[in-house]
């Protein structure tokens, strides 16, 4: 059985690329059953579409209000059979209302080590401050914005001479490589989450995983072959 997601996305849509790709090529044991955007010109829609996933787009103006925009986004994704939501690049709050609905199932993904450098521009704020490290991190969300508990981070040193755009770039690729992996785990039921600390659970007794050597990053829990 796989995973049913709903993926929700305001920009250019590259991490929920990445999701589709895992899936088509099986990798990932997950199924994307709704995109849903508040900006109808998110490039994520086209990727979705590609992919042969309903789409769902109106732009929060047209609501009352975040409650309002947020419950006709759960309507619709309840309407889907999502167990679970995926937030790729999704750029507003999530009200409480929509978080109660998906106890522990709502996952984020973030280009900077939290708990440092929250906040929409937190890979620009990381690289500004001057940090020598930096990286992404995947954790589950909390009403409290890029505070929930972590799943994984991936963390890279900052190049001599290495322009913001280059190191970002570099730090976008492992997003696409952590959070397939935070996602596979989550369909696993591998992940048992205790106050702030997220268990990795081992694998079924009848599966055996390898973990993969990196080069150039430190990924924590390490990646699996899966
Ligand atoms: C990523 O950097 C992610 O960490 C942040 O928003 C960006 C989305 O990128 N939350 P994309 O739209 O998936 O390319």
């Amino acid at each position: 059985m796989s995973l049913r997601l709903a993926v929700l996305a305001s920009g250019r849509g590259s991490n929920l690329r990445t999701i589709l790709e895992h899936i088509s090529s099986g990798r990932l044991r997950a199924e994307v059953c709704l995109a849903l955007s508040n900006n109808p010109e998110a490039g994520a829609l086209a990727h979705a579409t590609e992919f042969g996933v309903p789409c769902w787009a109106k732009s929060h103006t047209e609501f009352a209000n975040r409650a309002e925009f947020d419950a006709a986004m759960l309507a619709e994704i309840k309407k889907a059979g999502a167990e679970a939501v995926v937030l790729a690049g999704y750029m507003r709050l999530i009200s409480p209302e929509f978080l109660q609905a998906f106890p522990g199932r709502v996952l984020n993904i973030h280009p900077a080590l939290l708990p440092s450098f929250p906040g929409l521009h937190g890979g620009r704020d990381a690289v500004d401050y001057g940090v020598r490290i930096s990286g992404c991190t995947v954790h589950f969300v909390e009403e409290d914005m890029d505070r929930g508990p972590i799943i994984i981070q991936a963390a890279v040193p900052l190049l001599a001479h290495e322009e913001e755009s280059d190191l970002m770039g570099r730090i976008h690729a492992l997003e696409h490589r952590i959070y397939p992996q935070a996602i596979q785990w989550l369909a696993e039921g591998r992940l048992r989450s205790e106050g702030r600390a997220v268990h990795l659970l081992p694998p079924a007794a009848d599966k055996t995983v390898r973990t993969v050597e990196e080069k150039g990053c430190l990924i924590s829990p390490p990646m699996e072959d899966f």
